[in-house]
């Protein structure tokens, strides 16, 4: 049995007065005991704040990226164990926004990958093709690839400890979610590249669907055999909008 997870990728939006809020809200509307793991993932300057603020709570905390190094002379990085030091438990690597506008490639997202298991750090591995491979067919090939780095690296025993999100590029923020049919079918293809490795593992790695993800839509994506919850952007900065998806992904 899969616990689903319900991640909140705030990317780069709010601020200290609009997060207190937020959180606030999330706080007073989230259930005692919920059905899904919650987290959310703000910018690293208000991480901090909102550790703090989410004690003691059901809500989680995670980071939006780590550098892939662990400590030195890297300027303007954030490491895996400041992220733990803030009280962060998750981080998103490998973001279609980070692949695509901060050009990194596999390599380095599989880096980034170890470098938060090594601190005891949950990844969530985002993995995704563009609108022109799923049109070429090659939206298989695509996932593989992102994928097979990552297990190269560190083995379908580093994806024991983490979470893979499959957010096709096409979908985020484009109020086109792909039809539950068709994440069903890159999900249980992604289980079954796991599987090929270590078929325990596959079974137990939760994959979360990304991409427009709404309160409207939530329910009948989760229902999806091989999707354990999502990965929200644009409605996980809306308390109630978060919080419907939070509740459509508990076990039926
Ligand atoms: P979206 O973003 O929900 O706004 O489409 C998802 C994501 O980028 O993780």
């Amino acid at each position: 049995m899969r616990r689903p997870i319900v991640a909140g990728n705030w990317k780069m939006h709010g601020s200290r007065a609009e997060n207190a809020r937020l959180i606030e809200e999330l706080l007073a509307g989230a259930p005692a005991t919920p059905k899904a793991t919650c987290l959310v993932c703000p910018p690293f300057v208000y991480l901090l704040e909102a550790s703090r603020q989410l004690r003691d709570s059901s809500i989680s905390l995670g980071g939006q990226d780590v550098c892939a190094d662990t400590q030195g002379a890297f300027t303007g990085e954030i490491s895996s164990a400041m992220l733990k030091d803030v009280g962060c438990e998750y981080v998103i690597v490998g973001h279609s926004e980070r692949r695509l506008l901060y050009r990194e490639s596999d390599q380095l997202v599989a880096r980034k990958f170890g470098a938060a298991l090594s601190k005891g750090l949950i990844p969530i591995l985002c993995v995704g093709e563009q609108l022109a491979d799923r049109e070429a067919g090659r939206t298989r090939e695509v996932v593989a690839r992102q994928l097979d780095v990552v297990l190269e690296l560190c083995g379908a025993t580093g994806l024991e400890q983490a979470v893979v999100a499959y957010e096709p590029v096409w979908a985020i923020g484009t109020g086109r979610n792909a039809a539950p049919e068709q994440a069903q079918e890159v999900h249980a293809y992604i289980r079954a590249r796991i599987g090929a490795r270590d078929a325990r593992i596959a079974a137990a790695t939760r994959i979360l669907y990304g991409g427009s993800v709404k309160a409207g839509n939530a329910a009948e994506l989760f229902a999806m055999p091989d999707v354990d919850g999502g990965l929200i952007g644009g409605a996980s900065l809306k308390a109630d909008e978060f919080l419907t998806i939070l509740a459509a992904a508990g076990p039926a």
